[in-house]
């Protein structure tokens, strides 16, 4: 098969041919000829650039007719052996016909150029002008992020952390706890039941049964956990979080307790926190208290977050009731115990200001990011 290139010469070079061995022939013969070819190579480049569709197939194209090595461009070169008188007629043809065809070339340009413009808007769906995607960063609940900051306070004392049911037995949740059936301590906590027996932990309480049961003494755990109680307002959520901590061995007191969460408050709160205990009452100890820090945020001057007083409530606490050491099968006269319990909630409203415990549980990104 004849190259494309070749097809072309060989078009020019038999036309010219003719146009030569015409010489001794009227005229009117060799444009006749002239023009069946020109139109010849009109309707062929016609056919072909109707089926061209991509820029790079029409340049190809447009090189193979409108090139220097294209027909038009032979017949061209051809023209200085045409005869004198014809050659300003054969020339003018010639050159009508290329103009036209550069016409055709352009115009079927243009088409497939939109062509593909359409469709590179269609797949191509990127705008550069739109705001780019904003990728949200992830960051720690403030919730676990003091949970964690609790744990590793206490740890560094030997305590390490033990779990228990949320779905607790009325006995661990009461009565191991020195709270019985119809007890008035009952009250303190609206309690959700389940059935006559089993109860949504209003406490992480019994963990402490738990584990001293389960592991003996003595002993330093901490019972972290989701708790429930029927009561929600500004500062109360029917679900939320307490953390234990329970420290049993031979000889453990007041002193030592008092010392823990000094400890504790200093290293959670800031160096400057001073901590002071207040007599209360836990059916589960003897003697208990409330513990108080004084206030992180005003030092003590007075503010919204400790209502002026200078001073909030972070914890309870005590000794270890006997009766407790005993349900859990630990003898109260060779054991003493000291155990407190603290809000998780709690103690974040404190060290970050906040408002309104139940922003913790809406899940609003505006609220979540303030604790990068
Ligand atoms: N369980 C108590 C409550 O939910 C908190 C508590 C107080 C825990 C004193 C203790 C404790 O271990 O000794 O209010």
């Amino acid at each position: 098969m004849l190259s494309q290139q070749n097809l072309a010469k060989t078009l020019a070079l038999e036309l010219m041919g003719r146009l030569y061995l015409k010489t001794d022939r009227k005229s009117f013969n060799n444009l006749r000829d002239m023009n069946e070819k020109l139109k010849e190579i009109e309707s062929a480049a016609h056919q072909e650039l109707e089926k061209v569709s991509t820029a790079n197939d029409w340049s190809q194209l447009k090189a193979k007719f409108m090139g220097k090595q294209g027909p038009i461009s032979e017949l061209m070169k051809g023209l200085k052996d045409v005869d004198p008188a014809e050659r300003p007629q054969v020339g003018a043809r010639i050159n009508e016909v290329k103009v036209r065809l550069e016409g055709h070339f352009a115009q079927r340009f243009e088409t497939i150029k939109k062509a593909e413009l359409e469709i590179k808007l269609k797949s191509d769906r990127l705008d550069m002008t739109l705001p780019g995607q904003h990728r949200l960063k992830g960051s720690q609940h403030p919730l676990r992020r003091v949970y964690d900051e609790i744990v590793g306070i206490f740890s560094k004392l030997g305590f390490s952390v033990r779990r228990g049911p949320i779905i607790e037995k009325d006995n661990y949740n009461f009565e191991a706890l020195n709270i019985p059936k119809d007890h008035p301590a009952r009250d303190m906590q609206d309690t959700f039941y389940i059935d006559d027996s089993h109860v949504l932990r209003t406490q992480t309480s019994p963990i402490q049964i738990r584990a001293m049961e389960t592991e003996g003494v003595p002993l330093r755990v901490l019972g972290p956990g989701t708790v429930f109680r029927c009561d929600s307002d500004i500062s109360h959520s029917p679900m939320f979080h307490q953390l234990e901590g329970l420290w049993v061995d031979k000889k453990v007191s007041m002193a030592d307790l008092k010392g823990l969460l000094d400890y504790f408050n200093r290293h959670f709160f800031g160096p400057n926190v001073k901590t002071r205990f207040r007599p209360s009452f836990f059916p589960f100890t003897e003697p208990s208290a409330e513990v108080d820090c004084s206030c992180p945020l005003c030092e003590e001057k007075g503010c919204r977050m400790c209502s002026g007083t200078g001073w909030i409530e972070m914890a309870g606490c005590g000794l270890v009731h006997p009766n407790v050491l005993s349900a859990a099968k630990v003898d109260p006269n060779e054991y003493q115990g000291l155990a407190f319990g603290m809000g998780i909630e709690r103690l974040t409203i404190v060290k970050y200001g906040v408002q309104d415990i139940r922003l913790f549980f809406d899940n609003d990104v505006r609220f979540l990011e303030q604790f990068p």
